[in-house]
């Protein structure tokens, strides 16, 4: 482990009263992950390790630190996990506190702002080192502003006093930037609380510049805050991440709904013995599909579906074709094991719905019979329509099949 002459202070110690969430706001989930894993994952991520400063709860510094200190170690960044204030300015202080002598330059970041690129730290730390004072990233403010009266009128309104010329006005966000000894004389000198770390060393005289900020940057403070974050992060990410290690974890706290498609084709059998298992059906007089399992591309449609639509990847990655155990197996084991991964993922299926293309067999006579199959398999509604291509293309010449699925999936 090298060491830093960057550090970054990652305050996390607040408790969230806005968001009015049980766990204090950093341990709050988003996806599969909490608030301060996004928010050192984006700091890991950065051109130049870091030494990496908690500042979390006091109840939650060994919790803090297990959940940690892996990715830290893996990146090889050094890493210490302190106990915050009452204030945030207490917990920058408490973090400040246990910086080495070799750092030089200090960024302090919000946990509450999970989804800050790495690259605006880069920028924000070679601004530091170019300029040699303090640095904070910012955004144009684009609604109009205007000034109003502090205090509210009877009605609870407010009257407008003025305009604002919003060109002089730029909305900050943290990561914001320091000369290691300029923040340690601002803070040395802290006799009242300030909002940010800029207007604390600009207190002692500090210079402080503006860098472009990141929308992405944003501060989660209420529910509709983090609601969006949810959307942010890949909905997918985080389960394709956890089937890929083979612990498939549960959906975001509320994920909502969503859904999924998949695709199957198979050829006709050259042969004429080998049996035609189509939507769970077996069809007899009909020709066979080829394939290393039973060609039953309806059932591989819908089991990737669902597996798209729960994040969980498709059904080559569940079921390698160089697995022997599925050779020849009917489209009810493969069916059988994806809702059963998907319950283990915390997904329940809303419906399915899949369309056959093809010219045989002629699937109406059976279709009540194979959504019956299907529905009892998957343990949700299932429907089944067919089309011919008129004439064209392989499905037109015969050669083979296609089905398309459709799913949604709920959260459990
Ligand atoms: N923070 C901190 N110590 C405190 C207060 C806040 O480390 N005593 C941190 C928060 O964890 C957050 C950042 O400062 O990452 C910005 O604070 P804010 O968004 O206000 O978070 P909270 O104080 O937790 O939320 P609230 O004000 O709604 O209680
Ligand atoms: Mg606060």
């Amino acid at each position: 482990m090298s060491a830093s002459t960057v550090a970054v202070i990652l305050v996390a110690a607040g408790s969230g009263t806005r968001l009015g969430h049980p766990e204090p706001k950093a341990f709050v989930p988003i996806g599969t992950r909490t608030m301060l894993e996004l928010a050192v994952d984006a700091v890991l991520g950065m051109r130049e390790t870091p030494h990496l400063v908690l500042v979390v709860p006091a109840d939650r510094v060994d919790e803090a630190r297990r959940a940690i200190a892996p990715a830290a170690d893996a990146a090889g960044a050094p890493l210490d996990v302190v106990a915050g204030g009452d204030s945030r300015q207490e917990s920058v202080a408490a973090g400040l506190e246990r910086l080495p002598h070799l750092v030089d330059t200090v960024l302090v970041h919000d946990a509450a702002r999970p989804l800050t690129p790495a690259p605006v730290f880069d920028e924000v730390v070679e601004a530091v080192r170019a300029r040699g004072h303090g640095i904070i990233p910012a955004l144009p403010v684009v609604d109009t502003v205007k000034r109003v009266d502090t205090v509210p009128r009877a009605d609870g309104s407010r009257r407008v006093v003025e305009t604002v010329d919003r060109s002089a006005l730029v909305a900050v966000q943290t990561p914001q930037g320091f000369p290691r000894d300029a923040l340690d004389r601002a803070y040395a000198a802290a006799t009242e609380d300030f909002t940010d770390d800029a207007a604390l060393a600009a207190s002692v005289g500090v210079v402080v510049d503006v860098v472009p900020g990141d929308a992405r940057a944003y501060k989660i403070t209420v529910p509709a805050d983090l609601r969006r974050a949810e959307q942010a992060v890949p909905a997918a990410g985080p389960h394709v991440r956890a089937s890929a290690v083979g612990t498939p974890s549960a959906p975001a706290s509320d994920p909502g709904p969503r859904i999924g498609t998949g695709i199957d084709v198979h050829g006709f059998a050259d042969d004429a013995e080998t049996p035609l298992w189509l939507a769970g059906l077996h069809w007899p007089g009909e020709r066979g599909l080829s394939g290393h399992s039973d060609g039953d591309a309806v059932s591989h449609a819908i089991c990737d579906a669902l597996l798209a639509a729960a994040g969980l990847g498709d059904i080559g990655g569940m079921f390698g074709t160089d697995d022997t155990r599925f050779a020849g197996a009917h489209g009810e084991v493969f069916l059988a094991e994806t809702v059963r991964r998907l319950a283990e993922a915390g997904w329940r299926i809303g419906n399915v719905t899949v369309q056959v293309v093809g010219n045989r067999p002629k699937l109406a006579p059976r279709r009540a019979e194979a959504q019956e199959e299907l529905t009892r398999i998957v343990g949700a509604p299932v429907s089944v329509a067919a089309t011919t291509t008129d004439g064209l293309g392989f499905t037109g010449r015969g050669e083979g099949i296609t089905a398309i699925a459709t799913a949604l999936v709920l959260p459990a």
